[in-house]
């Protein structure tokens, strides 16, 4: 499977069946050089309700017919622009025809910023995906929190982790996350955007090797593959079994 990193905390992953794009922020991510008509894609996973998480959510599924899967109330506000949306909240897991998805907790806010009268927009949340044998964390927006051994203990084959300070953790506290997490490989995110937010990830990648985790930072455009393992059983295919 390959992932690619569009900037901030958007990204593209590529599975063997599903394209999926977690976090859209295209048109106005000052980082991105990919527009949602460049896009294709089947499911739409939003952290949170902040327009750098999904400004392009209800855009990117009307182009594409792609399903929304996000908290209760951001679908909620989506379906009734007109998208396909799948609601959940922390602690549910659903199988998808392309693997696992499980929101996990963040410490954050969610609104739609710069949307008057736009509703409330539920709590941010982390993403656990399973496909292709591989479990992947995209944390949202999140400060570092002790629960982070929770997730962890899903043996995590790749982690997308905040670094950018200011809104969500910072490299000193993301590498405190890595020792929670211990995710095989992690790659930075929401950094570099904006000033505020500017950080130096190679040096953030050095720091975690010393301690003995793999990072790699991508540059926007930049892919990476994960070889696919033994693909999960899907509930379809579990339910195939069991009448068989
Ligand atoms: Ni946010
Ligand atoms: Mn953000």
């Amino acid at each position: 499977m390959r992932l690619t990193y569009i900037g901030h905390s958007t990204f593209v992953l590529e599975t063997s069946s599903h394209r999926i794009v977690f976090d859209p922020f295209f048109e106005q991510n000052p980082t991105s050089r990919t527009k949602v008509k460049d896009l294709l894609c089947d499911y739409i996973l939003v952290s949170h309700g902040h327009s750098d998480h999904c400004s392009d959510a209800v855009k990117l599924a009307l182009r594409t017919g792609a399903t929304i899967v996000a908290n209760f109330e951001i679908c909620e506000y989506f379906a009734k622009q007109g998208a396909k949306t799948h609601a959940m909240n922390p602690g549910g897991a659903h199988d998808f025809p392309f693997g696992r998805v499980k929101l996990v907790p963040a410490i954050h806010t969610s609104s739609f910023d710069g949307e008057p009268g736009a509703p409330y927009a539920g709590i941010a949340c982390g993403v656990l995906v399973t496909a292709d044998g591989n479990t992947i964390y995209h944390a949202g927006d999140t400060a570092l929190f002790t629960d982070m051994k929770l997730i962890g203990a899903a043996k995590l084959d790749l982690a997308l982790l905040p670094i950018g300070d200011n809104f969500t953790m910072g490299p000193d506290d993301a590498l405190t996350a890595l020792s929670f997490l211990k995710p095989k490989l992690a790659v930075p995110m929401h950094y570099n955007t904006w000033p505020v937010i500017n950080q130096d990830a190679a040096d953030f990648a050095q720091r975690a090797k010393r301690k003995g985790y793999r990072v790699n930072p991508l540059k926007p455009g930049e892919s990476l593959e994960l070889p696919a393992k033994k693909p999960r059983a899907t509930a379809k295919k579990r339910a195939t079994k069991r009448r068989a």
